[in-house]
């Protein structure tokens, strides 16, 4: 492979950094880029800290190898918040993660109240404990948990209609917790949500405004690689972790976005 044609590695547990390449499109439209599902190791949201670490730092030490990518970006939540430091510590390309977008969040905030979906394991890690710190201090920062939108997500983008009760019920606890009802700002903190931004708009209503890093991300990376020939020589590629059996259903969405059909990793 020519340096030219190395390409951009987007890592995530399942379709949700899909997100985060649809972003990339936007300010990189010409860059070679493979995507990698660990559809055998979805959900990351309900595993241990231990288990992600182990699971991505080996993976994408892997996928690295064989892949020679230019840079490498965790467009997943859950794995940046518990493993972007060992990761960032055995490879060498440079990486970028994906971490909840609380700092834009907390600028656009009028009432002072900000809601946080994420994964289980992500809504507990320190690395949030620091951005709220770090960001919204002054501000009422409430954080849920939302497994159920993952699988909601991963059934959307392979044209299965979404259970609008899964998304009242979260939109529910938010708002019953103590200051929920004066949220009016959103992070989207998992890859996977902004697949559902149309349903979560429904259900939270004009007056809350839906916050994710997609596009902070996309530019990072853009700025990252100014300057760098690329050189695609074909489709993107999507590559799966497990059984190929877990791809289908993404024919559609995977052919929109230039990737070829899914293959085995
Ligand atoms: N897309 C992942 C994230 O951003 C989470 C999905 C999962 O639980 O694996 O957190």
């Amino acid at each position: 492979m020519s340096e030219k044609s190395s390409p951009i590695l987007l890592f995530d547990s399942g379709v949700g950094g899909l997100t985060v390449y649809d972003a990339l499109r936007e300010v990189l439209p010409g860059a070679p880029v493979i995507y990698a599902a660990d559809l055998a190791g979805l959900p990351y949201g309900e595993k241990t800290e231990a288990q992600v670490a182990a699971r991505v730092a080996g993976l994408l030490g892997r996928m690295s190898e064989r892949f020679r990518p230019r840079l490498v970006c965790i467009a997943c939540n859950t794995a940046s918040t518990i493993a972007l430091g060992n990761v960032r510590e055995v490879l060498e390309v440079p990486i970028v993660g994906t971490v909840p977008a609380i700092k834009p969040a907390a600028a656009m905030t009028q009432t002072g109240a900000i809601g946080l979906i994420g994964t289980q394991a992500t809504i507990r890690q320190r690395y949030v404990d620091e951005l709220e710190h770090q960001f919204a201090a002054d501000k009422t920062l409430l954080r849920i948990a939302a497994p159920e939108f993952v699988g909601a997500a991963e059934a959307k983008l392979r044209g299965e209609p979404v259970d609008m009760a899964v998304i009242e019920r979260v939109a529910d606890a938010l708002r019953a917790m103590p200051g929920g009802d004066r949220i009016d700002t959103l992070v989207l903190a998992c890859t996977h949500f902004p697949l559902l931004a149309d349903e979560l708009r429904l259900v939270f209503g004009p007056q809350v405004q839906l916050v994710d890093g997609a596009a902070g991300i996309a530019r990072r990376i853009a700025h990252l690689l100014d300057g760098q020939p690329m050189e695609k020589t074909g489709p993107n590629r999507f590559i799966v972790t497990g059984p190929i059996d877990a791809a289908s259903g993404l024919d559609a969405a995977l052919s929109s976005r230039e990737f070829s059909a899914a293959a085995a990793f």
